[in-house]
């Protein structure tokens, strides 16, 4: 396989900078009540490994292989692993430089903890537009969305395949995962809005958890076919090209095992209307797309 078909991730960077590879993800903001739902128990899974908290929260009723592209991500995933509490990433850096201007906003420590502390969904939409979702909040969060703006703190390839006006996207997406899932026992909710990492030490099956520096496509190539039950994929696919995309997919395909599924998420909104999407059930909020298919699907 030429090394074209392989994937801007490689580099460990989210800007377009030349230099060492980073630490980007603290946490995972993937919710894994779609995998726990998805999978069989007992199953041997492919996941990402990104933070490791994919891994952590499948390892107690399968048989988890984590792979990740990036050796320093990797590397973190596997001292969380041990119970190491982590620390905040390039991701988290950004967003906490976002929620420094909440205040700007209107968005007050108090105001936006004590929304975070609602669990009914109801009141948590009339709080919303009461408090939170003002004029000024989203005239900033379509300046922070504007493709400008990100381009000064992420690389072209992640922002190729996002929808326009992301700010309105983004907003859209909060406001469905606020009308649909209570805040209080919602850890994305804390750790989006004020910026706190979820803090679950990880389960004595973590020791168990495989960990593999490869890329996804290379390292399913090289295992025997049929061999897996599930693969949640995170959103490798974003910002790669065509023949990434079939590679991985040809991949997944033939390390599949009989009645395999797969989780793959996107930023991106594509085919958003399919019943495979299963985006608005991922409390993190973030997600265009969340498709939980039948890997001959892929
Ligand atoms: C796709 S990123 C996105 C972050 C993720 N949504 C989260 O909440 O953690 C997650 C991880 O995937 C890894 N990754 C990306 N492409 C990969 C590939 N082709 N093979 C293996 N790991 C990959 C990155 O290095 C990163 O650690």
């Amino acid at each position: 396989m030429s090394s074209s078909a392989v994937t801007i991730w490689e580099r460990g960077r989210l800007d377009a900078r030349v230099g060492p590879r980073q630490v980007l993800f603290g946490r995972m903001y993937e919710d894994p009540r779609i995998e726990l739902d998805a999978f069989p128990a007992g199953g041997r899974i492919f996941c990402i490994a990104s933070a490791g908290c994919t891994a952590m929260r499948l390892a107690p009723r399968c048989d988890v292989v984590a792979v990740d592209i990036n050796p320093v991500q990797l590397e973190y995933a596997a001292r969380r692993l041990e119970g190491d509490p982590g620390f905040r990433g390039r991701a988290e850096r950004v967003m906490d430089f976002m929620r420094f201007f909440a205040p700007l906003a209107g968005w007050w420590p108090a105001r936006v903890r004590r929304f975070v502390q609602l669990d009914e969904p109801d009141q948590q939409m009339r709080y919303w537009r009461r408090e939170l979702d003002t004029w000024r909040f989203r005239t900033a969060l379509d300046a922070l969305f504007s493709f400008t703006a990100l381009r000064s703190v992420y690389a072209p390839r992640f922002l190729d395949f996002l929808p326009k006006r992301l700010g309105k996207v983004m907003r859209a997406r909060m406001e469905r995962c606020f009308s649909r899932h209570p805040n209080r026992d919602n850890p994305y909710a804390r750790s989006l809005l004020l910026g706190e990492l979820s803090s679950d030490p990880p389960p004595p099956e973590a020791s168990r958890i495989q960990l593999v520096h490869a890329d996804a496509a290379a390292y399913l190539e090289s295992e025997p076919a049929g061999s897996f039950d599930g693969f949640t994929l995170s959103n490798i696919l974003d910002g790669t090209d065509e023949r990434y995309q079939r590679r991985l997919a040809a991949a997944v395909k033939r390390a599949a095992a009989p009645h395999a599924v797969t989780v793959l998420r996107s930023f991106g909104d594509g085919h958003a209307a399919s019943a495979a999407n299963r985006a608005p059930d991922d409390r993190s909020m973030l997600w265009g797309t969340v498709f939980v298919r039948p890997a001959a699907e892929l």
